[in-house]
């Protein structure tokens, strides 16, 4: 395939790929029993956070890569008839809405196992089955981002995909000395917050970063990654690396980087989790008001001299 080719319009995705089947070794014990993707915020669980933000991109189709030690995952979007006949008898309805909101009517969840966990590349790999040849979304739960009142991160990169066509990669600006936990982007000038993404490495020294430009967990990616995921060997950590086979796609389709409107919350951090937590209560009618009390409660008892 040439990129000399006339583009022809992209298609909408249609199909999400939720890689969950990594240890969760950074939220041990917690992580012991309860999949780091259950972990909740306020009362919703992180994963129920990116498959909202796939559906309102337009996602029909859910694709989870899991493993033996994630039946939580599978159990939480599987029918609770039990438990709805109860709310539906005992007249609480809103309960009722929240539990069938989980899965709503018209999406399909597709769950796939990932017998080893040999790295987030063979993870998406694991999808091709389902997903076959068209554009799909890979989505990282554990990074939750929050566009107040505005559209979620995948629909804005949707947008860009289906104008531009290629691939599209979700960046945010991080300190150099963070650049050893990315993947970062080379790219050329940005344009109403996108750039083509010339060279992609994963978790250079901040020496040797091309730039301060992280890559997060949203991509938007063509079906071509699985043949080049194919070819990818393992790489830093001896996983197989996506990001290797981005930077084999770029030489040959081009792959855009996106700075998303929104604020990004890493979850697979014990901080970032605290972070979305605070911001989500603050932001949530019922408790708002309690939450602000709770933390001006907390910074007083603590001393907020000891906030060093
Ligand atoms: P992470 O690097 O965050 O690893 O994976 P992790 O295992 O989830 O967490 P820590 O670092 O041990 O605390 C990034 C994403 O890729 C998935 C993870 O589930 C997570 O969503 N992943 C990673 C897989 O699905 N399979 C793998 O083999 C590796």
């Amino acid at each position: 395939m040439s990129e000399n080719m006339p583009m022809i319009p992209a298609p909408r995705i249609r199909k999400a790929v939720f890689p969950v089947a990594g240890l969760g070794t950074r939220f041990l014990p917690a992580t012991k029993t309860v999949p780091k993707e259950m972990l909740p915020i306020v009362d919703r669980p992180l994963i129920q956070y990116a498959v909202d933000e796939a559906i309102a991109a337009g996602c029909d189709t859910l694709v989870f890569i899991t493993n033996r030690y994630k039946h939580a995952v599978a159990d939480y979007f599987d029918r609770a008839y039990e438990l709805e006949q109860r709310l539906a008898s005992g007249g609480k309805t809103d309960l009722l809405q929240k539990v069938r909101d989980v899965l709503p009517e018209g999406v399909n969840a597709v769950f796939v196992t990932q017998p080893e966990a040999r790295g987030l590349g063979h993870a998406v790999l694991c999808a091709k089955p389902v997903v076959g040849d068209e554009p799909f979304a890979v989505m990282l739960p554990d990074d939750v981002i929050w566009n107040r009142g505005g559209p979620g991160a995948l629909a804005q990169m949707a947008d860009l995909a289906q104008r531009e066509g290629g691939s599209v990669v979700a960046v945010q600006p991080v300190p150099r000395e963070q650049t050893g936990s990315y993947g970062i982007v080379a790219t050329d000038a940005f344009t109403d917050r996108h750039g083509r993404i010339s060279g992609i490495v994963e978790k250079p020294e901040p020496a040797l970063a091309p730039s301060q430009l992280a890559v997060v967990g949203r991509y938007i990616l063509e079906p071509r990654i699985f043949a080049l995921l194919e070819q990818t060997t393992p790489g830093k950590g001896g996983e197989i690396q996506l990001t290797d086979a981005i930077a084999a796609l770029l030489a040959e389709r081009p792959v855009h980087a996106y700075r998303f409107h929104g604020t990004r919350f890493d979850c697979g951090t014990h901080i970032g989790l605290v972070e979305a937590t605070i911001r989500f209560a603050l932001d949530n009618e019922a408790i708002s008001d309690q939450a602000r009390q709770a933390m001006q409660r907390a910074l007083d008892e603590l001393g907020v001299a000891d906030s060093r």
